[in-house]
């Protein structure tokens, strides 16, 4: 039994959560339930990030203060994520003392070990990233991620000395290889920092929405810069019995590609200036696209992508809760992009779900019922389903190990389509009653008893469900993994229900 720390960025509250928050936030449940399954223990943090020019601009807009409106979108993010349910263990917003106090003492470390100086900030910034361009890393003077123009900023702002620290990110990044996955994100990082860096203004006198600078009250800190200090403060830093032993720097960021350089750059650096190890593992995915573009709230606002059909609780209204989590981590390979649609929904659901799982479960509680008297019988020592469900234990439990949910599904599947092709082949609902016939439900139900635990990480209401169909009391994460992923444990001799289908099929005009 280990520890495992995960974390999702945390979620910007200009407006409401949408189907790419879902993408992240679903990826890391899924995760920290498999971590908990196999016994670590496990910490998974989300959160709002609350501060800085768009959200204030947000609340102007919508002629509230900046805390009443970060509080009233908080609270969104939260009922989305419980309508997703979404296991996280501390839910951080960086308005709250705590962070407050954790911020103000990381960066004044940082200012004691020389590594912030005051000077003239002139350049480019783009509100709708929070974040500095230049001349260069601009298109015609607009951001080359939101198309909007960027805004020309000149102010006196204290700056982090990030140039000083290149040597010691290539060394970090040569002693630790698996710092940033998958490998090409991790190349991406690394030649920025190849390419030289720049130090970066952090802090701002233009707004007051900002945790203030503790050594200059007219300051307060640039968003980003509180932004990356929250992983730390939900572990306690700051505090005199603070958990940053326990859980730093094994802790792994789930993020997408867009916030690379800060999590991969300007955060280990960061970490370094205060004195801390940073971050072990930043595991990076791609984005969700529409029609080929990328979800983005504020192109939405633009009128480019209407976000009103992929609000999460549409899509869990519309198909349940367990299909759009299986669809958001089974559909792309973690660290790709993937194309997000309707009919990509339904595809997956009617195939994967409804004709593969359903379908399985249906057939085998059917004929449990009206061929063995509603009593589920015992499996076989030497079934031939036995190495299938031995090569999808090991290579699902790999997967998740490896952040490849969409492995560790495809992997599970394995077991229902080879459990499927079995009794294709033996036919059990022309059998006669007897042996014979006991032996086949009883390792079809062994089958389906495995497929429960594995699956349970990515739907675990379905898992459960399935489990009380066939029988079994509590639920599949009651025993640790290392125990209940073993072939034979179905016990026999229990009542198998039929049910209503888990997945009614949803109608096409193909
Ligand atoms: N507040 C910053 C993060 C600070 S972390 C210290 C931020 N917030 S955000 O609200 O813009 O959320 C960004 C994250 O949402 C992305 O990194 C990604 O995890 C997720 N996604 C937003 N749009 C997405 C897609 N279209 N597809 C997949 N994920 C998406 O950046």
């Amino acid at each position: 039994m280990g520890r495992f720390y995960i974390t999702t960025p945390i979620y910007y509250v200009n407006d409401a959560p949408h189907v790419g928050h879902a993408y992240t936030t679903v990826n890391a449940d899924a995760l920290a339930r498999w971590h908990r399954l196999v016994g670590d223990d496990t910490k998974f943090l989300t959160g709002t990030d609350e501060h800085g020019q768009k959200v204030a601009d947000a609340a102007e807009k919508n002629g509230v203060t900046p805390q009443e409106w970060t509080d009233r979108t908080s609270a969104r993010f939260r009922e989305a994520w419980d309508a997703l349910g979404i296991s996280y263990d501390d839910f951080i917003r960086t308005t709250e003392a705590r962070h407050y106090q954790s911020v103000q003492k990381f960066l004044t470390a940082i200012y004691d070990n020389g590594y912030i100086y005051k000077d003239v900030y002139q350049g480019l910034y783009c509100v709708s990233c929070e974040d500095y361009y230049t001349t260069e890393s601009s298109i015609d003077g607009k951001c080359p991620i939101h198309g909007r123009a960027l805004t020309e900023m000149q102010e006196e702002n204290w700056f982090f000395k990030l140039s000083a620290f290149e040597d010691r990110l290539i060394e970090f990044y040569d002693a630790h290889p698996g710092f940033v996955t998958p490998e090409t994100k991790r190349n991406e990082a690394l030649s920025f920092i190849k390419g030289g860096l720049r130090d970066i203004s952090i802090t701002r006198t233009s707004i007051d929405w900002g945790v203030p600078v503790p050594w200059d009250e007219k300051h307060v800190f640039y968003v980003w810069y509180d932004a990356l200090i929250n992983y730390l403060t939900a572990i306690g830093y700051g505090r005199e019995d603070d958990e940053v032993a326990e859980w730093w720097p094994a802790s792994h960021h789930l993020i997408g590609k867009e916030i690379i350089r800060f999590h991969c750059v300007w955060w280990p650096a960061m970490c370094m200036a205060a004195g801390l190890e940073p971050v072990s593992h930043v595991q990076v995915h791609g984005w969700l696209l529409v029609g080929g573009q990328k979800l983005s709230k504020t192109m939405a606002a633009e009128g480019g992508v209407r976000l009103t059909d992929i609000a999460p609780v549409v899509l869990t209204n519309e198909f349940g809760v367990d299909p759009i989590r299986y669809y958001l981590l089974r559909e792309t390979v973690l660290g790709n992009d993937g194309d997000f649609s309707h009919e990509g929904i339904t595809a997956r659901y009617n195939t994967d779900l409804a004709n593969n799982l359903g379908n399985l479960v249906a057939r085998v509680t059917t004929v449990v019922n009206s061929k063995c008297a509603g009593v589920g019988p015992a499996p076989s020592a030497s079934s031939p389903l036995r190495t299938d469900a031995l090569v999808a234990i090991e290579d699902s439990a790999q997967a998740w190990e490896r952040f490849a949910p969409h492995h560790a599904l495809e992997a599970t599947w394995g077991l229902i389509g080879a459990t499927n092709a079995y009794l294709e082949k033996s036919a059990p609902w022309k059998m006669e009653p007897g042996p014979e016939l006991d032996a086949v439900m009883g390792d079809a139900l062994e089958a389906i008893r495995l497929v429960a635990i594995l699956a349970t990480p990515a739907m675990p209401g379905v898992c459960e469900e399935i489990w009380r169909r066939i029988g079994l009391s509590g639920r599949p994460t009651d025993e640790r993994f290392s125990a209940s992923a073993q072939w034979g444990l179905y016990p026999g001799g229990r009542q198998v229900q039929k049910g209503e289908p888990l997945f009614p099929r949803i109608k096409t005009d193909a």
